[in-house]
């Protein structure tokens, strides 16, 4: 088996095929390949370079508002210069292929929005977005001219991105869609996550818990498949293809 076509395991793709519900779930991983670094790859992870407490929670924002705001700016300059990788392409076509999906990223990147998955449960927010650190009146346009950051137009709170920080809560509605979805589902596809942080971390166990079978599709874990749970070692933009073009070919 050429490392272009990796092997997928046939009771991996007969739950896929024979599943009412589908969720996939996945973390900073997915993006690697679209060139957006991840959090906890040694060398290369963003925590790896970056202090989490100077720059991912309220108290940081509060210290040094134009620190977090630049290094946020930066974060999103590479965002959009990234396009869909293989991956995201797959999963947006694994959508069609079942009776129902549920798309749950802890990403703040878009990419599966661009790749055309429709109306992904965005965990952690969306750093194309701002918000009114007051208010929480969300924007998708703002001026960089002038005081940075910006103030809000409407109360003149500074605005912020509009994703999710160390020790704040998750959006409500996304992460009551997100639990329903995992204790309902009969497959879940858990990829290019650490799975080191709650609640997200939780959902695979829990459908797992719920009797749905599940997937782990990483680089850093060891090829190992039981019933209901497999473990794929490899790149996303790589095992993702190969399994929805399976499950097409099955039909
Ligand atoms: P991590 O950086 O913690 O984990 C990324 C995982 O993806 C690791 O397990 C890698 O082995 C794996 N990986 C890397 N490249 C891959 C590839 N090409 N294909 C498949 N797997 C690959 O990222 P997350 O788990 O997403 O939250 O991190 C969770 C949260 O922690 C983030 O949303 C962010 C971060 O702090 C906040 O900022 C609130």
């Amino acid at each position: 088996m050429s490392k272009q076509e990796p092997a997928i395991p046939n009771g991996l793709l007969e739950a896929l095929r024979t599943a009412q519900h589908v969720v996939a779930l996945t973390g900073a991983g997915i993006s690697a390949e679209s060139g957006i670094p991840t959090f906890r790859d040694a060398q290369t992870g963003l925590w790896a370079q970056y202090s989490a407490e100077e720059l991912a929670t309220p108290e940081a924002f509060q210290r040094n508002p134009r620190l977090v705001w630049d290094w946020y700016g930066w974060r999103r300059q590479m965002v959009a210069a990234a396009k869909p990788n293989a991956g995201h392409l797959a999963l947006a076509r694994l959508e069609h292929l079942v009776p129902t999906f549920t798309l749950i990223t802890q990403n703040v990147d878009g990419l599966h929005a661009a790749a055309g998955s429709r109306e992904p449960i965005e965990l952690h927010g969306n750093i194309m977005r701002v918000r009114c650190a007051l208010e929480a009146t969300r924007y998708t346009t703002w001026s960089e001219e002038g005081a940075l950051p910006p103030p809000c137009p409407s109360c003149g709170a500074p605005l912020r991105p509009d994703v999710v920080w160390f020790g704040e809560q998750l959006p409500v509605i996304a992460l009551e869609r997100a639990w329903s979805a995992a204790a309902t589902c009969d497959v879940m596809l858990s990829i290019g996550t650490s799975g080191l942080v709650e609640p997200a971390a939780s959902l695979p166990r829990l459908a797992y818990n719920r009797g749905a079978t599940v997937a782990v599709l990483n680089l850093d874990v060891t090829p190992h498949n039981q019933e209901r749970l497999y473990l794929l070692n490899g790149q996303a933009g790589n095992l993702l293809p190969a399994l929805v073009t399976a499950l097409e070919q099955q039909g």
